[in-house]
């Protein structure tokens, strides 16, 4: 049975990493001075906790941020279980996986790709646009040849669950609501921030449909001064107010990860008009590592790792 994020509710020890996992309620402040330079590693969804587990890793290995970030997405990329980010996403109404993935460093490079198909690690991808060319996004046909070009391999995405939940789709053309991209943010101990985000976007779009997750400021900014933050959710709402610029923005003029997040959620809950079918959540952290997370409806989870704790916490909400 294919498990959806929302379903997925987890209390146990990951497996293999050693570290300790717990679902817990709202709480959104992790004071840094409590960690003392120690990493730290946020990201979008429960489910997230194998991804989170291996971007520590990759930071105590003595790694720096953006090596964590590419890590931990590639672990949810190559996940056939989830239905959408990378292999086993949702395709478009045409039945073709199209993927968006976006990537930034401590020194202000942003890397991303658009609508790039059979290219299992879009974020791989993304992070070479960032370090070869001197372009910030790639995107369709052009985006795959660069990535076949750098050694990438051409692979079918499409699961067999995947392609069944497509042709049920075709059938019914009842709406799905998935929305569950991967954001990560991560401080390494050299005190880098760096930050990712991949997805198959929303399921049964259009095709040719690009959200939110490769456009930089909308689904990912990352200030190696201030902070950074990430979107999950219906995008076009989230490009339409410049989301995660927005929050890191109010980072800066003072505001703490969690107050710039419900910022950031009150000011788009005021420009909806139709609320039906959709969800946009935004986790934050600050150069402090204080973590803040807001959504405007409930049942956004998100993951949080130290050296010391890998654990899922349940986000506030607006619209109660
Ligand atoms: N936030 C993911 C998307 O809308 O594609």
């Amino acid at each position: 049975m294919k498990i959806t994020r929302r379903d997925f509710v987890k209390t146990g020890a990951i497996a293999g990493s050693g570290l300790l996992l717990n679902q817990i309620s709202p709480s959104n402040i992790f004071p840094r001075s409590e960690l003392s330079n120690s990493p730290i590693v946020v990201s979008t969804w429960s489910p997230n906790l194998k991804s989170n587990a291996r971007a520590m890793e990759v930071l105590l290995q003595g790694k720096n941020s953006l090596d964590a970030v590419e890590e931990g997405i590639k672990v949810t990329e190559a996940d056939p279980n989830d239905s959408s980010v990378g292999y086993g996403g949702l395709p478009d109404a045409d039945g073709k996986v199209t993927l968006d993935a976006s990537i930034m460093d401590w020194k202000g490079n942003a890397g991303s790709v658009a609508f790039i198909e059979d290219i299992m690690h879009p974020i791989s991808v993304a992070r070479l646009v960032m370090e070869k060319t001197k372009h910030v996004m790639l995107a369709g046909d052009g985006a795959k040849k660069f990535a076949l070009q750098n050694g990438f391999k051409e692979e079918n995405l499409l699961s067999e669950n995947a392609k069944n939940a497509w042709l049920k789709w075709k059938e019914s053309q009842v709406k799905k609501d998935n929305h569950d991209t991967i954001g990560m943010l991560a401080i390494d101990k050299m005190n880098n921030l760096s930050g990712g985000v991949s997805t198959s976007g929303l399921a049964f779009k259009l095709h040719g449909r690009v959200g939110d997750s490769p456009i930089i400021g909308a689904a990912l900014f990352a200030d190696n001064e201030i902070g950074g933050a990430v979107s999950t959710g219906n995008g076009e709402y989230v490009m339409r107010t410049v989301g995660s610029f927005l929050v890191v923005e109010k980072m800066r003029e003072g505001l703490s990860p969690q107050k710039a997040c419900e910022f950031a959620i009150n000011r788009l809950y005021k420009s909806l008009k139709d609320f039906s079918d959709i969800n946009i959540s935004y986790l934050a952290i600050s150069k402090s590592g204080d973590v803040g997370a807001y959504s405007l409806k409930g049942g956004f989870t998100y993951c949080f790792t130290t050296p010391n704790e890998n654990k899922a916490i349940t986000s506030d909400y607006l619209m109660k």
